[in-house]
Formats: C-alpha cells, sequence, structure tokens
C-alpha cells in the first residue's frame, strides 16, 4: 500500500519499449506524469515519446539500478521480461505489476496449474519434456491437439498443431524440442477476452468483454462489446477479477477465454496477460479512460478511472502492409487511426490500429 500517489510530474519507468510502452508513455503525460523508456533496442515506438530513454539489456544489473535511481515507479509492457530484471528494479523502487503475475504468465504450466488451483476451467493440458511424455499425453489428450513451448511463445509463435499421434517426434522437433505443454483443442464459438484493472488499495475495475477474431495466431479484431449473454459477461468478469486478487496484482491484466455454447456455456480461459494488452485498444477510443491510463493510474496509486463503455466499437489492427493505408483510413467518417511509428512493416508486424466506433448498444 502506497502511503500517498506519486503526485504529477513524477516519473514512471516502462521496461520495453514496443507500441503499449508508448501508448502508456502517452496516457501517463495527460496525467501530467513523465516517462522514461528502458528497451534493448536503439530505435523503437515508445522512445519518441518519452521524456527519457536508456538503450540497454535486460540482464544489464548495474543499468537497470541506475534506471530505477531516476524513476519513482517500474512497469513493464511485456510479458517475458526476466524474473532477475523485474527483481533489480524492485531493489530501489515499487515495482508494478508485481513479479508472481509475470512468473505465472510466462510459464504456461505454471499459468494452467495456477489457473486449476483456482477453480478456473481451461483446456485438458499436460506438461511435456519428452518425446516418451508427449506419446503418454497423446494417449490422453487425443488429437487434433496444439502442443505449445512453455515460454516465449506469442502471436501463435511457439506452437504445433498435431492431428494424429504418429505426428510427435515432428511436432516436438518442429518446437525445438524445448519444455512444452500439450493442450487439448477447444472447439469454441467465440474468443472472448476481459481486461480488469487493479489498483493498489485492492480496487478493480473492468471493461466490458470484447470479442476477438485471430488470423494466424494474431489478433485481427476486436468488438465491444462482445456478443454473448449478460451472464457470461458478468462471468467472464467474475473469472478475471478472482484471476487479479489471487495474484495481488497491481495494474492491468488481461484475460483471454474461449466462449462455448451450449445446454451449458462454459468460459475456458486460454491464457492471462500482466499487461496492458491489443484487445484493450479499442477503449482508447471508446471510454471515458482508457486501459493505459488505468494501469497509469494503478501504479502510481491514484484512484481508478471510469472504465464504462461510451460507444461500441470494432478495433482493427494494422499488421504489416495494413498500414500503407493510412490515408485512405484518415478520411473515413468515425474512425481513430493509430499509428506506432514503426518504420519497417514486416508481415505480421503489428504497425497500428483502427478503431470505428457505433452507437452503443
Ligand atoms: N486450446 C486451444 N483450442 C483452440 N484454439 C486455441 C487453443 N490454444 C490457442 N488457440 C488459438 O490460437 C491463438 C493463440 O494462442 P495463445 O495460446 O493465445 O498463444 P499466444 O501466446 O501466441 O497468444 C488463440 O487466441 C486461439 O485462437
Ligand atoms: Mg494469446
Amino acid at each position: 500500500m502506497p502511503e500517498s500517489p506519486l503526485p504529477p510530474g513524477s516519473t514512471i519507468g516502462i521496461l520495453g519499449g514496443g507500441q503499449l510502452g508508448r501508448m502508456l508513455a502517452v496516457a501517463a503525460s495527460q496525467l501530467g506524469l513523465r516517462s522514461h523508456i528502458y528497451s534493448d533496442e536503439a530505435a523503437t515506438p515508445a522512445f519518441d515519446v518519452a521524456a527519457a530513454r536508456t538503450v540497454g539489456s535486460y540482464a544489464d544489473m548495474d543499468a537497470l539500478t541506475r534506471f530505477a535511481g531516476t524513476v519513482d515507479v517500474v512497469t513493464c509492457e511485456f510479458e517475458n521480461v526476466p524474473a532477475e530484471t523485474l527483481e533489480a528494479a524492485a531493489r530501489v523502487v515499487p515495482v508494478f505489476p508485481p513479479v508472481r503475475s509475470f512468473a505465472v504468465a510466462q510459464d504456461r504450466l505454471i499459468e494452467k496449474d495456477f489457473l486449476t488451483s483456482l477453480g478456473v476451467q481451461v483446456a485438458p493440458y499436460a506438461p511435456v519434456d519428452t518425446l516418451e511424455d508427449l506419446r503418454a499425453a497423446l494417449a490422453r489428450i487425443k488429437p487434433p491437439v496444439l502442443l505449445k513451448t512453455r515460454r516465449f511463445g506469442y502471436d501463435g509463435k511457439g506452437q504445433i498443431s498435431i492431428r494424429a499421434a504418429d505426428d510427435a517426434a515432428a511436432a516436438l522437433e518442429a518446437i525445438g524440442q524445448v519444455p512444452a505443454l500439450l493442450e487439448g483443442l477447444v472447439r469454441f464459438e467465440r474468443e472472448v477476452s476481459v481486461i480488469v484493472v487493479r489498483g493498489q488499495d485492492g480496487e478493480l475495475q473492468f471493461y466490458d468483454a470484447v470479442e476477438n477474431v485471430h488470423e494466424n495466431g494474431i489478433l485481427a479484431i476486436s468488438r465491444a462489446p462482445a456478443r454473448i449473454s449478460l451472464s457470461a459477461g458478468v462471468a467472464a468478469k467474475t473469472i478475471a477479477g478472482k484471476i487479479a486478487e489471487a495474484l495481488s496484482h497491481v495494474g492491468v491484466l488481461c484475460v483471454e477465454m474461449f466462449e462455448r455454447t451450449g445446454e451449458r456455456p462454459e468460459l475456458i480461459v486460454n491464457e492471462i496477460a500482466p499487461r496492458v494488452h491489443n484487445s484493450g485498444h479499442w477503449t482508447l477510443d471508446a471510454c471515458l479512460v482508457s486501459q493505459f491510463e488505468n494501469h497509469v493510474r494503478a501504479i502510481c496509486g491514484w484512484p481508478l478511472g471510469d472504465t464504462a463503455r461510451h460507444s461500441d466499437a470494432l478495433m482493427t489492427n494494422l499488421i504489416g502492409a495494413d498500414a500503407e493505408k493510412w490515408r485512405a483510413l484518415a478520411s473515413e467518417a468515425g474512425t481513430s487511426v493509430h499509428l506506432y511509428g514503426k518504420t519497417e512493416a514486416r508481415p505480421g508486424r503489428k504497425m497500428g490500429h483502427v478503431t470505428r466506433l457505433f452507437p452503443k448498444s
């Protein structure tokens, strides 16, 4: 518990310099706060909008300690920050979200075990370290299944589908023979996510659940609100709140779920992200206080802001060459264009997003 909130003029330190860091820094500036970005890349989206920048390795403890000495709080805009990096900063200033939130989200096995311990439903899963493990797991969790690396997966990377037990060896080879998780394929109606924010005093606020469409493992579209029943919407928020509380999380947390409809609708949690999330970008335009501002508020010990949705929204990612259409998009009515300042448009790279607003349903 902070004795008092960090006042305007304070500096937040952000580990990571991507678009999430950029949007966090912009939100911080609106509250009169400064941002110091730490990134291992010399040219990175958040540097353009920050008051101070450090280029350094996430393993350089001296550089991290010096960085932490210049800021009032440290947060993180990417998930795979090493625990030692967070701990180095935490010896100097408060770090939010807590290290545990990252530890749980970084390892799919720890994550699934943690969710199960909370009584949250997840896809059938089994840890896989060896080909024998995989064969045994496949006897229990029948193909089609997914084999995912335990660590460092994102945007669908580090996972492969197994359609027949005979493909086991090739699949393990394809993901690089690293510790993995076998996961049953969920036949879902839709994918939804909930962005929850938890303050230092334990206050919880939720954004409405959104519906997500992924293409090639990468988020393509988020629709707010999700076309789910009122009770499913409440259930989704309840699950997200339970997870945030169990982690004593501070800041924004995203919970990705599969909705399976039927006689008894079910929400199956896919994964959690202990940070601002792509499926919450719509909140910049369709809510009074965005996920970015609320994350900043939470880590600075401020009261949380209003998460109410004033409009319906459709957020579309601009991936790779999509961003070349910026001029046409900029002339579209009811559309807000966000570009991340990346110079090179590689395939699969998130270059920006657009949010289209509609009257609130
Ligand atoms: N068990 C599953 N059943 C069905 N689809 C899945 C499953 N796991 C992942 N997917 C699909 O792949 C996407 C990316 O997988 P995810 O586990 O979220 O990894 P990442 O860390 O890359 O986001 C999901 O959003 C979903 O569309
Ligand atoms: Mg995901």
